[in-house]
């Protein structure tokens, strides 16, 4: 195949509203992985550690302020910047598990009332998952689950909105994505993760270099 004898790594992805478990099963799935031996990477959008995302955490944590599209062209920046290291390791076989990406990008402008095309724009070109993984709670259990902090988007009615966002089937379009009932037991949906995952490294569509979101 294009890579020799070595495989690439795979590249998932979790998204889901706050607090819908994202970060616990993006953790876990990257536990099952390194405790299995294959070279595993986890990491987040945004991610805060470059200037691009210092700049976002001033934003998130209500110290800057910023016009909405400048702010989501910065999400989007914060994702290219990272772009080119995420492909060196697929390349080089390690699996990235990342919390959040260019769908989360995308639901949450459109939810601030921005065009839903003009905000998947700027994401286009990147390296495209190979499953998405998207955990789905109902309001009633959002609601449950809500200790919110007083980050920006961290509130009831803009959680509303962004739900509604995601279930818009352009985010769907054209990627692999896999809606997840997050509303159950971690370890029943660990599962049911781990199984999906499998079944997507059988594909031969994994012997393809990365592949770019449309
Ligand atoms: P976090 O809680 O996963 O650290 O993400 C911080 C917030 O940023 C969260 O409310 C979702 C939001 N967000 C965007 O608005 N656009 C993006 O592109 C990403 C990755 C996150
Ligand atoms: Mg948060």
């Amino acid at each position: 195949p294009i890579w020799g004898s070595a495989q690439r790594g795979l590249f998932f992805v979790f998204e889901g509203l706050d607090r819908s478990g994202k970060s616990t099963q993006s953790k876990k799935l990257e536990e099952y992985f390194s405790k299995a031996g294959r070279p595993v990477k986890w990491t987040c959008f945004p991610n805060r550690k470059t200037p691009i995302g210092a700049a976002i955490d001033l934003y998130l944590r209500r110290q800057l302020e910023l016009p909405d599209e400048a702010v989501h062209r910065l999400f989007s920046a914060n994702r290219w910047e990272m772009a080119q290291s995420i492909v060196e390791d697929l390349r080089a076989g390690t699996t990235i598990i990342c919390d959040r990406y260019a769908f989360s990008g995308v639901a949450y402008s459109a939810a601030k009332g921005l065009d839903f095309s003009w905000c998947q724009a700027p994401d286009r070109g990147l390296p495209c998952p190979d499953g998405i993984f998207f955990l789905h709670i109902d309001e009633k259990v959002g609601a449950a689950r809500s200790n919110f902090g007083d980050e920006r988007y961290e509130n009831a009615e803009m959680q509303a909105r962004v739900r509604g966002q995601f279930k818009d089937p352009r985010l769907r379009a054209n990627v692999n994505w896999q809606d997840v009932n997050g509303a159950r037991d971690m370890e029943v949906i660990h599962a049911e993760i781990r199984s999906a995952v499998e079944a997507i490294r059988q594909e031969d569509q994994v012997q393809l270099p990365w592949q770019q979101c449309s």
